[in-house]
């Protein structure tokens, strides 16, 4: 892929802090930290998250690349502090610490917070023999999702860059282990529904459903377990074209799942119907076209009587809303006692042991909805950068502009 938008992450999730570098936006978009700060926020939210999410508040600070609250052109850079690094600033200290065995504290963080026993389900044991680390915490300390904080931060920029081209990305919960909404919730979103689904504790449009699935995770968190969800993703506004048939690695369909597959925790990911596609006869696969011009419609003289493709034509945007769904499985951290935890193994000891336990969330569906909302943003963003060239704002909505002005008379 020949990034038009590039963005790098780095940092410890109980380090002194994340730092992100986001590449490639044109100068002249109006940008404020709180642009960033709502999203990051929302990030945080859910029933079903751990103690973490109340120690920290996520609020970005701009080291470059912004000024007077516009882009430059120039790599934007950005910082958020862990306020937990506070409870870990010997044990996680960048520099070296002198060992002084008969120091008690000291002694206390190094060899408390060392861990050879790995969780199933994590980078832990895949990750310590890799990067041959015998601690383990030089392995989760980064594969932990509080990268995922990065993401929703540099995710901020490109959901606040597509605005301005009339894009809107809305997320909702469908489902949280066996409880789902009724299929008539799923397909859409509009803009009254989203202000339900953000107040909804779950980010579900169904307040009945909500209840129970708050239930489904109340049961989970007794019983020592965890929940893993689908959420579905709709992004409106989006011109045709985006995306290429001519190559495996331009398709949109391809680029966009590569995106959200790099989720924690994401699984699978389908577009329209998805696996539904694979059973059907093709008459009820795809989707009809007319030629009809409803004002509504600012991209497209034609329209799909159906999205079952869910905007996604061979490998191009259709003029139709993307709908996609995605699949996250339940954390692997799960809150049991030493008798009935998941077996695991002691890479110290080398020998049959149990997955040790590190403060932990129950259900991360509603947060890994932002996740995935940030992810699509970046994918999208990308897509129109690489389409329309441009290295200023001014420069790139004109062409913007004449392109969806050909697209209407085609
Ligand atoms: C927003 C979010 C928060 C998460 N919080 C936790 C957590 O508290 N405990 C845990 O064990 N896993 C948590 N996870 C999941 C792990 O990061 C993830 O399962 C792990 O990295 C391995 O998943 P993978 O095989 O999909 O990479 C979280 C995931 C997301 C998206």
């Amino acid at each position: 892929m020949n990034n038009k938008l590039r963005f790098l992450t780095a940092g410890e999730s109980h380090g002194p802090a994340l730092s992100i570098i986001v590449e490639g936006i044109p100068a002249g978009l109006s940008l404020l930290a709180e642009n960033v700060n709502y999203h990051l926020a929302r990030r945080q939210k859910g029933y079903g998250r751990g103690a973490r999410m109340k120690i920290e508040t996520d609020k970005v600070d701009f080291m470059g690349g912004v000024r007077q609250g516009q882009t430059l052109g120039s790599p934007i850079s950005m910082q958020i502090k862990n306020n937990d690094y506070a409870n870990w600033n010997i044990t996680m200290n960048p520099a070296p610490i002198e060992v002084n065995l008969t120091d008690e504290e000291i002694k206390k963080h190094l060899t408390d917070k060392y861990i050879t026993r790995v969780r199933p389900g994590h980078a832990d044991f895949a990750g310590a023999i890799k990067y041959n680390q015998t601690d383990v915490r030089n392995i989760l300390e980064r594969s932990s999702a509080r990268e995922t904080t990065s993401r929703v931060a540099a995710g901020g920029i490109a959901h606040q860059f597509l605005k301005d081209f009339g894009i809107k990305i809305y997320s909702q919960v469908l489902q949280i282990g066996s409880v789902k909404v009724a299929d008539e919730y799923a397909g859409n979103i509009t803009e009254n529904e989203f202000e339900q689904i953000e107040a909804s504790e779950l980010r579900c449009k169904s307040p009945e459903t909500t209840n129970l699935m708050k239930e489904e995770i109340d049961k989970a968190r007794k019983q020592g377990e965890s929940l893993g969800g689908i959420i579905e993703i709709i992004v409106y506004g989006l011109p045709i074209g985006l995306g290429s048939h001519v190559h495996w690695d331009r398709r949109l369909d391809g680029i966009i799942a590569q995106y959200l597959m790099s989720v924690h925790t994401v699984k699978a990911v389908g577009f329209g119907i998805g696996f539904e596609a694979g059973i059907q006869v093709g008459s009820l696969v795809h989707d009809e076209i007319e030629r009809s011009h409803p004002e509504s419609n600012l991209v497209s003289a034609y329209q799909h009587l159906t999205n079952r493709a869910g905007g996604i034509e061979g490998g191009m945007s259709n003029g139709e809303p993307i709908i996609c769904r995605v699949a996250l499985k339940p954390i692997p951290t799960l809150a049991r006692t030493e008798e009935n935890s998941l077996k695991s193994i002691d890479l110290k000891t080398k020998s049959n042991d149990v997955a040790f336990y590190e403060r932990s969330d129950v259900c991360v569906v509603p947060a890994g909805g932002v996740v995935c909302e940030a992810m699509m943003a970046l994918a999208l963003a990308d897509q129109i950068l690489n389409k329309f060239g441009g290295d200023s704002m001014t420069e790139l909505k004109s062409n913007y502009q004449n392109y969806l002005a050909y697209c209407l008379n085609r």
